[in-house]
């Protein structure tokens, strides 16, 4: 019995029954009670802006499916990490997208000294010095004719496959001039086996232990990089479904992320983030290294597109995505968000 229910029935005592003791209510009152409460905050210094750079465009050009996101002149890369480093976000992500002519089988643009990615990464660590964090994206996608993250061989069965120990010396190559060009951070992406301990050699052997490695641990083979292949110009005919991960597994992921930390990844990642939010929280109580998510091209372009349309508002969907996002772990959020997020949370 509750101490409450000696009251007279009827009267407004008699509602204060035992269960209602605890009212969460209390605590959502106000702006100013909520914001004590707020469990997870988000920062601009937690956000990445991936952004890319193009080769031989004069001027910006939006990705029609990605609403201000821009392939970048040189010029307005800077322009553009300038604006976000005003805005609090102290690292990018950086792609490059060469032409056509310049891909190739093995993608040996994205190791060539000149090569479209290690030029800006070089214009961007030379303009920013440490201020900006400069992260390369490690994979040969943008850069082979085939599209595919990895070089193709023929199987003794006569079938083309993607060569997973054929890739890593091309890994290793593109890390080291990577590197070489200023990156702080180098990002594999492909989804090889063993990638993060042959990027780790090479790096180390070439003398850039102090660069850090952010393994993309868990990537699914999603259909949420849809508008990212816009963003690439991508050459890709057919999926990555023999090297990137199942939507269906979950267990699978702690594996190559246990793998990941002990080829010596310094960060991983979960790629895409929403709908991967429990497998996120998985790695986090899983690791001791910092847990990023990317928030992909798909999930972006989808809160656009609904926006545009009036279904939703633009502004709360973002800071409830990314703030979801950090809840459910992760300590870094990579996302074509990253500089609008920051103004709003800064
Ligand atoms: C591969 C890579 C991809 C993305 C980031 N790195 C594409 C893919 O794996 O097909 C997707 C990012 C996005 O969708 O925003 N280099």
């Amino acid at each position: 019995m509750s101490e409450f229910s000696e009251n007279t029935a009827g009267s407004r005592d008699a509602n204060y029954d035992a269960g209602l003791l605890r009212r969460p209510r209390r605590l959502r009152s106000s702006v100013a009670m909520r914001e004590l409460v707020a469990e997870t905050r988000l920062h601009p210094s937690d956000l990445i802006l991936p952004m890319f750079i193009a080769d031989k465009i004069d001027a910006p050009n939006e990705i029609s499916s990605m609403p201000g996101v821009y392939q970048h002149t040189e010029d307005s890369l800077l322009r553009a990490v300038e604006e976000a480093a005003e805005a609090g976000v102290r690292c990018i992500d950086l792609f490059g997208v060469p032409v056509e002519e310049d891909k190739d089988h093995n993608g040996s643009q994205s190791w060539a000294t000149e090569g479209i990615l290690n030029r800006g990464v070089r214009a961007v660590r030379e303009r920013f010095g440490d201020d900006v964090l400069v992260m390369a994206d490690t994979c040969l996608d943008e850069f082979t004719d085939h599209g595919h993250c990895g070089v193709l061989s023929t199987d003794r069965f006569g079938q083309t496959v993607v060569d997973n120990d054929a890739t890593l010396p091309c890994y290793q190559q593109m890390a080291v001039a990577q590197a070489e060009a200023g990156a702080h951070i180098v990002s594999p992406s492909g989804m090889m086996d063993g990638q993060i301990a042959a990027i780790r050699a090479a790096l180390d052997t070439a003398g850039y232990q102090d660069v850090a490695i952010m393994a993309y641990s868990a990537k699914y083979a999603s259909a949420f990089f849809g508008p990212f292949r816009d963003a690439v110009g991508s050459s890709l005919q057919g999926d990555r479904r023999t090297y990137q991960q199942d939507p269906a597994n979950f267990r699978e992921s702690m594996l190559e992320v246990d793998l990941d930390v002990a080829e010596g990844a310094d960060f991983v990642m979960v790629k895409p983030a929403l709908p991967y939010l429990d497998v996120l929280s998985a790695v986090k109580e899983r690791v001791d290294v910092p847990v990023a998510a990317y928030q992909v091209s798909g999930e972006y372009s989808m809160i656009h597109a609904a926006a545009r349309n009036g279904w939703i508002d633009l502004d709360a969907v973002m800071m409830e995505s990314a703030l979801s996002i950090k809840r459910a772990g992760a300590d870094q959020i990579l996302t074509y968000f990253a500089v609008d997020l920051a103004r709003r949370c800064g």
